[in-house]
């Protein structure tokens, strides 16, 4: 360590002779450190002297930690002198109360070593911005916030409601002194916060945006000692300023098109401060059963000159978008009110046609970028070579050896049985320290019911947001080939589906609803938030018009202490689903990166070596799963494959991502 610090000191005196600029910091903060990221006249200023910021997103929760570093060297090779992340509520704290930045015991603990991040970002010469929420959008699980707010009998999600305000209270009060020890006026790369999220969008019918909670935001940042440029983002030709606070706040402009009509407004809603782009999207993210979205190499070339040329600071999102791993994902809700009929998942792969792939792979975006910023830098600091690729392997096919019957699953592994009268949501159930349930699936079980021949189950409301249902153990509702069968019993946008569950009489029988969580909405309006429970909750279910009570719910979070020890394994006998398929694989070198092929596959979860890794349906548009060489180890590696409907013999793997056209 301290031999490499001199040497580094070594190489920035001989650095004239030996033709290399001087690194940003240096650039910087070779004569010390007096003022911060400036926006007090019409260019930006950091520590007096003038900066223009060309920025990358990529989301630490996105990217596997052994691979920060890696990401981190690749948006620096491509000329981008700063990081920008969102920070997740729902990771940092997964439970009320309880915290987790890195070795927490959290499901996702690993991705949360937030002052690891920061740091790694300065060894690599890179700024930081961080947009801290507490909402975020991001397409990621209800928009950041945890899971468990739901269960309060009151809760006005972004405004100033008192509970809300008590929960974000508690939160930045934990949150915002960690971050305020790397802020760059005390030797850190933070030079920025962003404050809320597109909160001007929230201009409707029935709700402004509330300026006095941005007032209560600010007041916590500041009680925090956090004293860099506040900054808040949205369209400012759509909504002005009704997302910010003129004056304490630095407003910044999202788009992916028209830069100049943006700037224009900006500059009439600020006259005499500086431009930036938040959010200059160069691709756009996938929904199941869209095509993927993808965006012109050249076009966003073209546009990314022109925000360069105006001049104006600029935000690449994403630079590398990575992986909605586990459950992660987001999801929209359409304009649908509360009932869910609308709902539209977010795929796993959060690829985002980026320069930087899903698995760190250069793109022709990449080097676009790269080309130009070397171009229109005014300040030339040292841009590192660009970096050599991980390799990437298809590991031979694998057989599938074990399964586990979901309703072996329920009898011999359930993780625990709650007895209910009604069918209730998983975010109501007491378990996790009284958070509930946030992620995976429920199952509502009724036991010895005598069904006569044609007894038609009916589900009241809407399911959320998947439905799986088994009599004694075989499933009876329909399988998702297409996306038409979207429209059909056991998905969202029927309201009071129903299915014949038997053709002849069946006494003392067991009816199994397996419901998925397959995402909660990360945006919409924000009176539609505190309605997203997910399993059965909106209606009673009735077998021939009677109502059911008295059921059995079985949570099945997918936790990494349950998936590795599941006892019922028995050998493959049958394709039919919802059942667990385990199969190993042996690794003899070091491990590489993968992709495993789903595409003989139906709907379901992935999980390797306890983790999982995320979901995948047919229908697409993504139909392989980025596996990451860090998940993965020398020697045999489980992986379990939960079907909802019908399984393949094998897995196969490739060595990228595969998209499928509609
Ligand atoms: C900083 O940029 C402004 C605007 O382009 C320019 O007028 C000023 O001279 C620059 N200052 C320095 C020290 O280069
Ligand atoms: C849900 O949020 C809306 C909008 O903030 C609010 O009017 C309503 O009272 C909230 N409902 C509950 C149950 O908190």
């Amino acid at each position: 360590m301290a031999v490499g610090v001199i040497l580094l000191g070594l190489l920035y005196l001989f650095a004239p002779s030996l033709g290399l600029d001087p690194t940003s910091y240096e650039y910087f903060t070779s004569d010390g450190i007096s003022s911060g990221l400036s926006a007090d006249q019409p260019y930006f200023t950091l520590n007096g002297k003038n900066i223009t910021i060309y920025s990358g997103a990529m989301h630490y929760f996105r990217v596997p930690r052994a691979y920060w570093k890696d990401r981190l060297q690749k948006l620096r090779a491509a000329g981008l002198n700063t990081v920008e992340t969102y920070i997740a509520w729902n990771l940092h704290e997964p439970e009320n109360g309880v915290f987790d930045f890195g070795e927490g015991g959290s499901e996702m603990e690993d991705f949360l070593h937030l002052e690891e991040l920061l740091t790694t970002a300065k060894e690599e010469d890179l700024f930081v911005i961080l947009r801290s929420g507490p909402y975020i959008c991001a397409e990621y699980n209800f928009g950041g916030f945890p899971s468990w707010l739901l269960r309060e009998e009151r809760m006005g999600f972004r405004t100033t409601e008192e509970t809300y305000m008590k929960y974000v209270t508690r939160y930045f009060n934990t949150l915002l002194p960690i971050l305020a020890k790397y802020q760059f006026t005390k030797g850190g790369p933070i030079i920025a916060f962003q404050v809320e999220n597109e909160y001007g969008n929230q201009e409707y019918q029935t709700f402004l945006p509330q300026k006095e909670y941005l007032e209560e935001l600010h007041q916590l940042f500041v009680q925090n000692s956090i004293v860099e440029l506040l900054v808040t983002s949205d369209s400012p030709l759509s909504h002005q300023d009704k997302g910010t606070l003129p004056g304490v706040f630095l407003q910044t402009a999202n788009l992916g098109a028209s830069p100049e009509k943006q700037f224009e407004k900006l500059l009439e809603l600020q006259p005499n401060r500086p431009l930036m782009v938040m959010e200059f999207w160069i691709g756009w993210f996938d929904f199941w059963g869209n095509d993927h979205a993808t965006r012109d190499a050249n076009t966003m070339k073209g546009i990314y000159e022109r925000i360069l040329t105006y001049p104006a600071s600029v935000n690449i999102y994403m630079f590398h978008g990575g992986t909605n791993f586990g459950f992660t994902n987001g999801a929209s809700l359409g304009n649908t009110l509360f009932d869910n009929s609308g709902f539209e998942p977010i795929t796993t792969s959060y690829d985002y046609d980026s320069p930087l792939t899903e698995s760190g792979d250069y793109t022709d975006k990449y080097f676009n970028i790269r080309e130009l910023l070397i171009q229109h830098s005014p300040v030339k600091t040292y841009t590192p070579d660009v970096p050599n690729l991980n390799p990437k392997i298809a590991y031979p096919v694998i057989s599938i050896e074990k399964e586990i019957l979901l309703s072996n699953l329920i009898q011999y592994d359930a993780p625990y049985v709650i007895e209910s009268e009604n069918v209730v949501a998983m975010e109501k159930l007491d378990i996790n320290g009284n958070s509930g349930q946030s992620y995976g699936y429920i199952v509502y079980r009724k036991e010895n019911v005598d069904l006569a021949a044609n007894t038609v189950l009916k589900i009241g409301g809407h399911i959320c947001d998947t439905a799986v249902v088994s009599v004694n153990g075989v499933r009876v509702s329909p399988s998702l080939e297409t996306k038409n069968d979207l429209d059909g019993f056991g998905f969202w946008r029927l309201a009071d589906s129903t299915l014949v569950l038997t053709t002849d009489e069946k006494k003392g029988a067991t009816v199994d609803i397996l419901v998925e969580n397959w995402g909660r909405i990360n945006g919409g309006k924000i009176t539609q938030y505190n309605q997203t429970f997910k399993g059965l909750w909106q209606g009673d279910v009735y077998l021939n018009d009677n109502r059911v009570s008295g059921w059995k719910i079985i949570p099945l979070e997918f936790k990494k202490s349950w998936t590795n020890n599941l006892e019922a394994w028995s050998s493959k006998t049958s394709s039919l689903g919802p059942a667990l398929y385990y199969a190993s694989l042996e690794i003899s070198d070091e491990p590489s990166d993968t992709y495993i092929d789903m595409r003989s596959w139906t709907k379901g979860l992935v999980v390797v070596n306890g983790i999982p890794l995320g979901k995948y349906a047919k229908i697409g548009p993504q139909q392989a799963l980025y596996l990451p060489a860090p998940f993965l180890k020398k020697g045999y590696n489980s992986i379990i494959v939960f079907e909802h409907y019908k399984s393949a013999d094998q897995l196969s793997f490739t060595t990228g991502q595969i998209w499928k056209t509609a």
